[in-house]
């Protein structure tokens, strides 16, 4: 059996916060199966695409990756590294950027967010960071990558260029497809609902983070922002109601029928509360286990160095199988 090859990958910048886990993280963890064989990640050579302080990103990378053990990535079975330890993704990175037009470039949603927030910073690898986030995808010939909603746009970019460069050069790269998951691939704010919950938010209680404690959890689910409707339901328009319910689904594995029913009669207290519990009871074993690897150094650097090994000689054939397509000697 032909086992189904994922890619995924995360920058070291910051803590992810519940959003990133429901909407992406958790996918990772699950998408370990018999019949897949999955890469993941630490983005590290993205994150230099806005200013960084040296320091924090080698402490940030680090944490990182035990945060992906700890959210169920099992490196025995998933290659884990860190991207810059696999130099064959910048090298390919390259080859795509001459198939890559600066019209598609242009039309990056991300690329137009990012300019604006730092446009004292708008510098080239800001513009290119899609065509070094295709070449991550396709050194591995991954059929799927599992997402979030802000990063199917680079996909769909990583699709065209296999195509155009199969076309021009010879059958080379899988074609890949974005994952996104079933539900929960949006988590909004819980101070401002109609927004992505997001870890640059200026009110930290519109995010939940990873590594909050269990108190603050609960503190920041009471305070969230709701509606004045009577009844708890997942209806159009009720932004906040339907994001707690979309927690709490993902995270006690109810579907959403049943969560309203079960919130029938109820008023916000108790459906925060609720949601609190379910996404704590998730996320305590997650910490612990985080932990434990960030005072092991030892054994972290040792689970990323195999995976860098494991990963490098995969990205190796196909890079040969790039540059031997386009003529180079
Ligand atoms: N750009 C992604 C993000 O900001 C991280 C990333 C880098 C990625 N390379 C990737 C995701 C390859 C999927 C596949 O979250």
């Amino acid at each position: 059996m032909e086992k189904k090859i994922i890619l995924s990958g995360i920058k070291p910048t910051g803590i992810p916060t519940l959003g990133n886990y429901i909407g992406a993280l958790r996918n990772w963890r699950q998408m370990q199966e018999d019949d897949k064989y999955c890469y993941y990640m630490v983005a590290d050579l993205h994150a230099l695409t806005v200013r960084n302080d040296p320091k924090e990103l080698r402490e940030q990378t680090r944490s990182m990756a035990a945060l992906l053990i700890a959210c169920g990535i099992d490196p025995e079975r998933s290659p884990l590294f860190i991207q810059s330890h696999v130099h064959q993704h910048a090298e390919l990175s390259w080859l795509l950027g001459c198939t890559t037009y600066m019209g598609e470039l242009n039309r990056m949603t991300q690329f137009k967010d990012k300019s604006q927030k730092h446009s004292d910073n708008i510098n080239a690898g800001l513009y290119t960071y899609p065509v070094l986030m295709a070449a991550d995808i396709l050194i591995y010939g991954a059929h799927m990558v599992p997402v979030g909603d802000d990063q199917k746009q680079h996909v769909e970019l990583a699709r065209n260029i296999a195509i155009r460069f199969n076309n021009a050069f010879g059958e080379t790269f899988v074609v890949p497809e974005p994952v996104m998951p079933k539900f929960g691939a949006r988590i909004m704010g819980l101070q401002d609902p109609e927004h992505k919950m997001s870890k640059t938010d200026t009110n930290p209680n519109g995010y939940i983070s990873m590594l909050d404690e269990p108190a603050v959890i609960m503190k920041k689910f009471k305070k969230a922002v709701t509606d004045c409707e009577p009844t708890i339901a997942y209806a159009e328009g009720r932004h906040g109601c339907n994001n707690l319910l979309t927690i709490y689904c993902a995270c006690t594995g109810k579907t959403m029928a049943e969560a309203v029913a079960e919130f029938e009669g109820a008023g916000y207290g108790k459906l925060k509360v609720a949601v609190a519990e379910a996404v704590i009871a998730e996320i305590e074993p997650i910490q612990a286990t985080f932990k434990r690897y960030m005072d092991d150094e030892a054994e972290l650097d040792r689970i990323v160095k195999k995976g860098a090994q494991q990963a490098g000689e995969r990205a190796q054939l196909t890079l040969d199988k790039a540059y031997r397509a386009v003529g180079l000697r």
